[in-house]
């Protein structure tokens, strides 16, 4: 019998889909319903002591699309706004009326030991089941050398799991960044440090772009802007390669996150490490309804395949990944064009011509190939406006 639950560290998640720190778990009443509606858990918005401001920017969000498709989001929004004490009494109702969900606390403060450790004493006695170390929001906040400024150094990331290891009475997992240059080598700090799990990724830092009227970069905040965070779908194959070098290099559990917006994303994390995963982006532009079908097209997967539970898919994909030099190079690809779907407009043998290799030519009778000027790129196949061009092998 196929089942969606599955356990880490002794937690038992009765889905593997539970909602990233982010808006949509800001709110007592919005966890309530997001848990009502079938998430299996959530990590609560980044929790900070009281007395760290939060003041945040507005407007905070700017996008990418593709026509109406959010495909890229960046924001520059802070923490919590809820107190401490706020949270406590918000777990402690949510673990009364949803006693089956996770919580996860998300913690920050500032690099102090007291004020780590005092954090996380607070939140030991709340109806919690484990820690997240916020080591990696890019703009929250690297002038108070908190966020990014400490998951950037293996050091401090290594210091920082210590303390709160030292006082934790539940397992802690460090949420990693994408915005370091191996991201490996801070989950084996970490790690070394006494980190229970990982969880990765947080967003890429960026800037989506300035008008150039008024040469404001955006979001525009007064006529200022600052670098952000970028998520979403366009983000996915980033956070797949995390998730992936942290599997190569460690066995702790990995909450996978970034650009999860389907059942098959998730599958696809849970092939390269991830033993549960969260979605942030995919929820704020469609809401909390979309757990549906995600819960339905995993089940049926992992059904179809014959697998038990998603702790049966974990890691399949990790063998299938090398280093260049010893990808087999002796075997080729080739075009193989649908007749009936090509459009003869000729994009595809422009595009050859122009990007190296002059293999297709288009003809009176169509797209013709000559087999001796192909590499086997198989850039045309990706630009085809008909989707008529396919790659086969040669026999
Ligand atoms: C508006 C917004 C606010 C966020 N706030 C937090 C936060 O407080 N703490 C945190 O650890 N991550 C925060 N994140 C990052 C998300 O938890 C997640 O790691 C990231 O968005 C990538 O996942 P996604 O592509 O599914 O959105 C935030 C993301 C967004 C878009």
């Amino acid at each position: 019998m196929t089942t969606l639950a599955t356990n880490v560290l002794g937690i038992d998640f009765e889905n593997p889909f539970i909602l990233a720190s982010a808006p949509p778990t800001a709110k007592i009443e919005s966890l309530d319903k997001a848990f009502s509606l079938g998430w299996g858990g959530a990590v609560l918005k980044t929790i900070t002591p009281d007395d760290l401001e939060m003041i945040d920017a507005s407007p905070r969000y700017a996008s990418w699309k593709m026509g109406n498709r959010v495909c890229g989001f960046e924001n520059i929004e802070l923490l919590s706004h809820l107190t401490v004490q706020q949270w406590i009494d918000g777990i402690a109702f949510l673990r009364k009326k949803h006693p089956t969900k996770v919580q996860i606390a998300s913690i920050m403060a500032p690099v102090f030991k007291e004020e780590w450790q005092k954090l996380v004493k607070a939140l030991n006695n709340a109806a919690i089941d484990a820690f997240e170390l916020n080591f990696s929001c890019p703009h929250g906040m690297p002038e108070k050398d908190i966020g990014m400024a400490i998951g950037t150094s293996a050091e401090a990331s290594a210091m920082i799991t210590e303390w709160v290891k030292e006082a934790a009475e539940k397992p802690v997992f460090v949420k990693l960044s994408p915005n370091v240059s191996n991201i490996a080598e801070i989950a084996k700090a970490v790690e070394m440090a006494g980190a229970d799990g990982l969880a990765a990724i947080n967003t890429v830092q960026s800037l989506m772009g300035v008008d150039l009227d008024t040469f404001e970069p955006q979001p525009n905040v007064n006529g200022q802007s600052t670098f952000g965070g970028y998520s979403g779908i366009a983000i996915k194959p980033i956070g797949l390669r995390c998730v992936a070098q942290l599997r190569q290099n460690s066995k702790l559990p990995i909450l996978g996150i970034g650009g999860i917006s389907s059942w098959r994303d998730a599958a696809e994390y849970m092939c390269v490490g991830a033993d549960v995963v969260q979605v942030c982006t995919e929820v704020m532009i469609n809401g909390y309804g979309v757990i549906e079908t995600m819960k339905k097209g995993l089940f049926n997967y992992l059904s179809s395949k014959g697998f038990n539970s998603p702790a049966d898919l974990k890691n399949k994909a990790i063998d299938k990944l090398s280093a260049h030099r010893s990808l087999n190079k002796q075997k080729q690809v080739y075009p193989q064009i649908d007749r009936e779907l090509c459009g003869k407009c000729g994009k595809c043998a422009t595009i050859c011509a122009e990007s190296e290799h002059s293999a297709l030519s288009l003809t009176a009778s169509g797209i013709v190939l000559n087999p001796k000027a192909c590499v086997g790129c198989s850039l045309c196949s990706h630009l085809c406006p008909k989707s008529a061009i396919k790659m086969v092998n040669a026999d």
